[in-house]
Parts: C-alpha cells; structure tokens; sequence
C-alpha cells in the first residue's frame, strides 16, 4: 500500500474504499474484490504474497493456489522476454533486442500478442516480462532481453508489446524495477545514481508500461540509493504508486525480498516463496506489528487485475487454441525487420545468382541459435538450419558446403584426461534431479599447453566450473562456453550444477581440445579457398547472471573470421550475438548482417535478407563501441562493475550515444545505425513549435532500386536555458517508412513536449528546456542531413 494511503487511513480523512470490513482496500478495486477479502481468512490472505509449488508442474517460474472455496483461481506466472517457458513447446521470438531494432512500435504489438496467446493457450495467467531496464553497460548478460539504451526507443517498445500481450488477456509484469542494468553482482550491488539521471533514462520506459495497463511490476534484485529494489519507499511507494498511479501489483524478483517489513514499503508479492511473507508475515500482522489493511491492500491488487482480466469470471477455463504458424510467421517478421546491416562493401549483398558456390561456416550455420540463456530460454516449436535455408534458396545450380570452423558444443571430457571421469550416462550426460545436485572435483591432465574451450549445456539447470580454483564458467537455463589457457599437466577441477526447474534434467559438459579447434579451423579456412563466398555464421552466448568479460566473440571467433577472410576477400559475417560486440575484422571482410538471437524462424529470416527478398531496415538500439577502451563505462570500476558492493553512474544522463556524442568519442557503428540494399535521402526540413511540443516535417526519398523501409529519426538539441545535464543530442522521435523505389514522401514527426523536458531536481518535478534548442533528422544518430534549430517556448 502507498505510504499516503496509509497516513490518509491513519488520520481518518480517507473515503472508506471497498466493501465495509476490508480496511485498507484502496480505491484500486472494485466492491467485488473488497467484498471477496473480507470473506478470507488470514492465511488464505497470505496465500496471495508468495509463491507456491505448482502441483501441476507446467513448468512455469511462479504459483499461486487461489481460494478455490471463494471462486478464485490459481495464477501461474511464466517468463519470459521471448516466449513462453514451460515444460513444452513455444513460439520462440527472437530476442526483444532485435525487436527494439526494427524501430516498429506497431510489430512491438504482434510480438506481445504471439506471446500473449501462447501463454494463456499454455495454462499461464501473468507473464514476466517485457524486461526494459536500460542497456547502460555493453558487457551485460541480460542485454539481449531488453530493448535499448535510449528512454524514448524503450518507452515505445515495451508500451506495444504490453498492449500486445495483454490485449490476448495474459497479464504483463514489467521488470525489473529499477536499475538492473548488469547481471554480474545484480543481487549485490547499490546503484547510485542522481535523481535526473533516475528519472530521465531508467525509469520512463516503466512509467510508459504502467500508461499501457501493465499489470505488474517486478521489482530487481540490486539496490538503488542504499535501498533495495524491492523495499524502495521512493521507487515503490512515491514514483510507482503515487506518482504514476500503479494499480497493479508489485512482485518480487526470484528471491529478491529481503524483509517481512518490505510490504509495508510497497511489495505486494514475494517470489517464488515464502521466505519473508509468509510466516514471519503472519507474526507480524498478528502481533500488529503489520497492520491488516497493508496486507488487505497487497491481496486486493493482485485480485483488482484477476478481476479485470476476466479470472474471477472463469476465464481461466476458457484458454484459446496455440496459433503456432501464426506465431511462427510473427517470429520471422521480427526476426527479419530487427536485423541491421552493418557493413556491405561493394554491394557484396544481397547474394545474386552468381553466387553459386558458398560455404557456410560456423556451428551457427547448421544448428541455429535461436536464444539466449537465462529465464527467457524458450523451447522452440521448431527451428530450421540457416545450411538447410540457404542452400534451399540458392536454388539447384549452386553448392553450399559447410565446415564448422569451430565447436560450440565439445565432446566429453575422456577419462585419460579427467580423473575420476564425469558420471556421465551412456548418453553422454549427467542426470541432475532437484533432490540431488551433481558436483564433481578431479585433476584435470592435458597433454599440451593451450587454448581449452569448456561447454556447459544447462536446459533447466544452473552450474558452474572451477579450474585450478577459479571459476571459469557460469552457467544458467542454456549452453556456456569458457575458454581457458592450460600449460601441459595436471590441474585441479570441479564442477557442479543444480536444477533449477522443479524437474530432473540432463546437463553436459564437453570440452574442445586446441587440436581440435585447430583442425576446424583449418578445415574452414581450407573451404573459404574452395568457393566464391564464404558466410562465416558467429556467435555468442549471452545469458541471465553473468556479464560478458570482454566484447570478443567467445572461442577465439574473431581469429576464425580473420583466418578465413584472408582466404578469400569475398567473406560475409552473419551475427548470432545479443549484444554489442568488438569487430577487430571488420575492415577485412566485405558484409556484416546482425541478426542476434533471431528465434525459432531465424534461419529462413537469414536466408531471405541474404539473398534480398526482403531489404535489411533494423538499426542499432545500442551503440557499438570500437574499443573496449572507450566506453561509457570503461576504466573506472566505480562506474562498473562497481567496488564494494557500491556503483556510481557517475555518466549521469550520458548513458550510451549520450557518452558517445559528449566524449567526441567515435563509436564502430552508432545508436540508429543500419544499411539497406537501397539509399534514402532526406531534404525540405520544417519544424512548427507550439506549446513545447514541436512537428518536425521533412521529404524522404528512397534514391536506390529497391523498395525498402528507413527508420527517419528526429534528434533535439540541448537547451539554453537550464544549467541540468543535458545530451548533446536525444532522440526526439522516429517513423519508420516505407518506400517503393524511386518514390518520396513528406513524413511529419510529431515530438511532443515530454521529450522536451528535463527532470528538475531542486522543483522535483519536469521542466520544459526552453530558448533556442536544435533540431536534427537522418537516418541514424550520427547521420543527421537535416539541421535546423527552433525557439521553444511555453
Ligand atoms: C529473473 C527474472 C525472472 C525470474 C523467474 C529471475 O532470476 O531475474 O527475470 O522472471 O527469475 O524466472
């Protein structure tokens, strides 16, 4: 319950909201609920707030029994970020960074509803998702999951996907607020970041998901200001409850209560049990130490949006069918309109009937990657090999040969090397169940000294492995894989892994020897001489709970690129990454695609970009930075990944292509970036302002010889009139357009006076950046054509 609500109950000025004999049901619900909380007894209250087993094992993160006695049903709360994952079959999305690059708020919207009609066609009531913390730090595990680094793009993405999901009656939870914005230490570290920065880049894109009727919210694991996200009187009680007038309810991520005393600043649920809400919680309303009317407040909150969802009317019982080829197509439109061109010299793509000889390599290229790690690890319905697309459209007179060029899975680990060896089944796996973890320790003996690959496949398990004492590998919901320098010799080894999902599983651990990643790669490099292209397919594995260590492709890919590029200058990179990467190739190759975890249609997406039956049109939500040594966050771990448990954004509102264009600082490809196999030209700028908002008007062309889309991009300028932190540039507003060849249209981009504001800290609230402020538009944040500036007034 909001801390107003309660000094308001507490001096008696309050309406007596709800039914009479609920006190504290807030003016949220309706008399229903009111009227349903005051039949439950206390304990049957307190089956609201935490979490329970399901006795059905779908699968899901998250339980709640119901009170099947009143007519209430049992919720189940299911991730993720890119589909549904239970213990079955999903439309597997391709990760919500690719959405974020299509820079369509409208496919933001199919893609929340594929998801929303699975997950109630699969038994689920709330989905715990969209993630749209902001991506402030390149290396983060979880940046694949979230949208982008820019308040407006986020804003945009995750108000269309809730809508989406929510319009198929599943409830959606935003997370994980406020500033999760790295994985390592996420339940350790203690944001600190000043109220402006707060206001203007986290925390608009959650005010945009309450706008859109978010359901729920899920507070993060790591602290903000010295509190922790789940007992945050300011971010809970003030901002969301107050301020933005949440009516839902607030959830705990997965173990992130940290005090029965946190309902009463704003928790209403503790996920995924009951360690603080349950009996401590009844001690303390008991002993009044809690009052009833706090936790009356939670219950009707969660039982507001059953209500309002259909749930107490039986929807629960009336599930639609799965549309699979519905989500399967939406999957691939995605998939498609996320991906960004990064490079294309000479026009080397689109492929063409000349090239009829191709060699496809990478493990990538033949198993496809579809996901990410972590909780939005979905099972697919079906994902086919980009080998089997492409060689299908190249049609009979070509050859498309394939060489893995590397291993993204190993062989086991022999007994000649590990003693005692694995327990591995004659299936080549350990069986792990949730009453028995597996742990392992030995000595590990390698005949020579070099680079040792280790993969850990986890579908449903969490895991880890130490060598010569150091943790080299963590390992969560998906396959890790650690490289690790051995010299000749005996070193000591341990591994472990637990399952995580309520169900035994079967976890693998294989290594890659440097003898054999020599030979893939010479066998790569020996087809790259052979055919006219060689698409190198690379990857990486990004996943929940760890960040990246460094922004080099995993298992030495940037040495198999360069090796097999200069084998044959004709090399095209196709990217399987979830986030930014280092390109030290990139002058040597001719074409770079970024597809990043494109889902289950990936590999038919892939094909069809390739060979242009559809024109590339996603830019980047992220910038690229060109060297590790110049990022917003490099060189100072108080800024990450923080010293002590303690983190500064010190970057104040600087936070990606902010920092970029503050520093003069030259990125590898800038936020907005992205290619097209056609050219567009911009020209005729107008901008009328009135009352602080502005329409900026201007003539796009599309000057080449194919139809395609351009995501046009209106950028602001600083204002004059402030002393605040203010971006050289923000981005303002965005169309994206469709265009035949040859074809121009007037587009009129409405900015409206939101995106004009900047948080003032000593008035607390938003304050319009008045006087003489520029205006930019093009098609990516450092290719602005048009320029003008406008006088804003009030
Ligand atoms: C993640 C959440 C997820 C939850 C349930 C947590 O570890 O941070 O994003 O929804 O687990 O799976």
């Amino acid at each position: 319950m909001g801390g107003l609500s309660v000094l308001l109950l507490a001096a008696g000025t309050a309406p007596a909201p709800g039914a009479p004999g609920a006190p504290g049901v807030t003016g949220g619900s309706s008399p229903r609920v009111a009227a349903l909380i005051a039949r439950m007894t206390l304990d049957e209250k307190l089956s609201f707030v935490h979490g329970d087993t399901d006795p059905e094992a779908l699968g899901q993160a998250g339980y709640i029994p119901g009170v099947p006695r009143l007519g209430i049903p049992e919720l189940r709360l299911t991730d993720g970020p890119a589909g549904v994952r239970v213990n079955a079959h999903a439309t597997a999305m391709p990760a919500p960074v690719a959405l974020a690059s299509s820079f369509d708020d409208r496919l933001a919207r199919t893609f929340g509803q594929v998801i929303g009609r699975d997950g109630r066609a699969l038994g689920q009531d709330v989905l715990l998702s969209p993630m749209t913390n902001i991506i402030r730090v390149p290396y983060a595990g979880r940046n694949f999951e979230t949208f982008s680094e820019d308040p407006l793009l986020s804003s945009r993405m995750v108000a269309g996907e809730i809508e989406g999901v929510q319009s198929q009656g599943l409830i959606a939870t935003v997370k994980h607020y406020a500033e999760n914005n790295q994985e390592d230490n996420r339940m350790g570290v203690n944001v600190h970041v000043d109220e402006q920065t707060l206001r203007q880049i986290e925390l608009p894109a959650f005010e945009a998901a309450v706008k859109a009727g978010a359901g729920a919210v899920m507070c993060s694991y790591n602290s903000v200001n010295g509190s922790h996200g789940c007992g945050s009187d300011e971010l809970l009680n003030s901002i969301l409850k107050e301020q933005w007038g949440f009516r839902g309810w607030v959830m705990s991520d997965w173990g992130a209560t940290h005090a029965t005393t946190d309902i009463v600043d704003g928790l209403d649920q503790e996920m995924p049990s009951a360690a603080y809400l349950g009996a401590e919680l009844k001690t303390a309303i008991q002993n009044g130490t809690v009052p009833m009317s706090e936790l009356n407040d939670s219950v009707a909150r969660i039982l507001g949006r059953m209500e309002k969802f259909g749930l107490l009317d039986g929807r629960s019982d009336q599930r639609p069918a799965r549309d699979p080829e519905g989500g399967a197509r939406a999957a691939q439109q995605v998939a498609e309109s996320g991906a960004v061109l990064l490079k294309n010299a000479g026009g080397s793509l689109p492929l063409t009937g000349e090239d009829t000889s191709i060699g496809l390599i990478g493990p990538t290229a033949k198993t496809p990657k579809v996901t990410g790690g972590g909780s939005s690890n979905v099972v697919p319905d079906f994902a086919a090999s980009p080998l089997d697309t492409i060689t299908a459209r190249a049609g009979e007179g070509a050859t498309v040969r394939y060489a893995a060029g590397g291993d993204n899975t190993g062989l086991p680990i022999p007994a000649t090397a590990l003693s005692p060896a694995l327990p591995v089944g004659p299936d080549g796996a350990i069986t792990v169940t949730p009453d028995e973890s597996f742990f392992h320790t030995g000595t590990l003996t390698v005949p020579t000294e070099g680079d040792y690959s280790f993969v850990f496949d986890l579908p449903a398990a969490y895991g880890a492995v130490l060598i010569d004492g150091s943790n080299v590998l963590t390992g969560f919901l998906g396959s890790s894989t650690a490289r690790v320098h051995l010299t000749a010799g005996a070193h000591s080894f341990a591994a472990g892994a637990l399952a995580i999902q309520g169900a035994p599983t079967k976890v693998r651990l294989n290594w890659v020897t440097p003898q054999a990643a020599q030979a893939a790669r010479e066998e790569a490099v020996a087809l790259a001489r052979q055919v006219r292209t060689p698409i190198v397919f690379a990857y990486d594995d990004g996943t929940e709970g760890v960040d990246r260590k460094d922004l080099s492709l995993p298992a030495d890919q940037d040495g198999l690129i360069s090796a097999v590029a200069e084998a044959n200058p004709n090399t095209v990179v196709v990217l399987n990454t979830g986030s930014s990467i280092t390109m030290p190739w990139l002058s040597e190759v001719k074409a770079v695609l970024d597809m990043y975890y494109p889902g289950q249609n990936g590999a038919e997406a892939t094909a069809r970009l390739l060979y242009g039956d559809v024109n590339p049109s996603g830019k980047l939500s992220q910038t690229f930075p060109a060297d590790e040594s110049v990022t917003p966050v490099a060189g100072d771990p108080l800024r990450y990944p923080g010293v002590d448990d303690q983190e500064y954004y010190s970057e104040g509102v600087h936070v990606g292509y902010r920092w970029y264009d503050k520093e003069r600082a030259d990125p590898l490809f800038p936020f907005g970036y992205g290619l097209s196999y056609t050219s567009f030209s911009y020209r005729d700028l107008r901008v009328r302002q009135q009352h602080g908002e502005l329409t900026v008007s201007f003539t796009l062309k599309n000057t080449g010889a194919r139809d395609g889309d351009e995501v046009a991009q209106v950028y602001v300028g600083a204002s004059p009139g402030t002393a605040a932190q203010q971006a050289v540039r923000s981005l303002a507003g965005y169309q994206k357009v469709h265009l035949r060849a040859g074809q121009s249209k007037t587009v009129r981009i409405r900015v409206d006076a939101q995106q004009l504001k900047y948080w003032n800290t000593s008035a607390d609230a938003w304050a319009l950046g008045t006087g003489k402020r520029g205006v930019w538009v093009g098609g990516s944040s450092r290719t602005l054509p048009l320029h003008t500036s406008v006088d804003v007034t009030r």
